[in-house]
């Protein structure tokens, strides 16, 4: 299978996001396009993967602030798993979306983890109940930025 990523920030990936959220998600509360669009709007971003015309997945993340993103959402559609839609999507965030990016996902879902894992975000903390389900997360971090050295004057003398 032909796996092609493709950036979305519009309003049509910002409906294949609310279709992944009805499908891929129904047990949390539903992302509608329109919200989506909302946070497209201040630099919020959307890639969607497709073989031919069919879609296979897509990920949407919010911009924190000008350097930390949040992976808010990465889904393939259950008859697409495991066949490196996935890990494809992550490459592609990676190489397009500068800065550190932060997500939280379930603490049973190890499928999930070890993709994340393997892209090097690290297991921040554990946070009890996060889900409206009663789920614990962790929050996984991938940092990008160095952090500056104590003593920087930031090139000052
Ligand atoms: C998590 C998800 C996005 C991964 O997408 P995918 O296309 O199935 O993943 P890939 O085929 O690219 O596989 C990536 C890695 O995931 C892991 N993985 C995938 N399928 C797996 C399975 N059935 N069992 C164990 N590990 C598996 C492996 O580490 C795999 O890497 P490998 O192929 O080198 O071993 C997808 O499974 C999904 O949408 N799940 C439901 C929604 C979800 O949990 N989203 C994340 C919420 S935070």
């Amino acid at each position: 299978m032909r796996v092609k990523i493709q950036e979305e920030s519009n309003v049509h990936g910002a409906l294949v996001i609310e279709d992944i959220s009805e499908k891929v998600f129904p047990q949390y509360s539903r992302w509608d396009y329109i919200s989506v669009m909302n946070y497209v709007r201040i630099g919020g971003r959307i890639f969607v993967a497709y073989t031919g015309k069919t879609v296979l997945g897509g990920a949407f993340l919010r911009r924190l602030t000008d350097r930390i993103w949040e992976l808010t959402m990465i889904g393939v559609y259950e008859e697409f798993r495991g066949k490196g839609v996935g890990k494809k999507l992550m490459e592609t965030i990676l190489k397009e979306v500068k800065g550190d990016i932060h997500l939280h996902v379930e603490c049973k879902n190890r499928i999930a983890i070890a993709l994340y894992e393997f892209f090097g975000f690290r297991r921040i903390r554990r946070i009890p109940h996060f889900y409206s389900t009663g789920e614990d997360a962790y929050l996984m971090i991938l940092k990008r930025t160095p952090k500056r050295p104590k003593n920087s004057r930031d090139g000052l003398g």
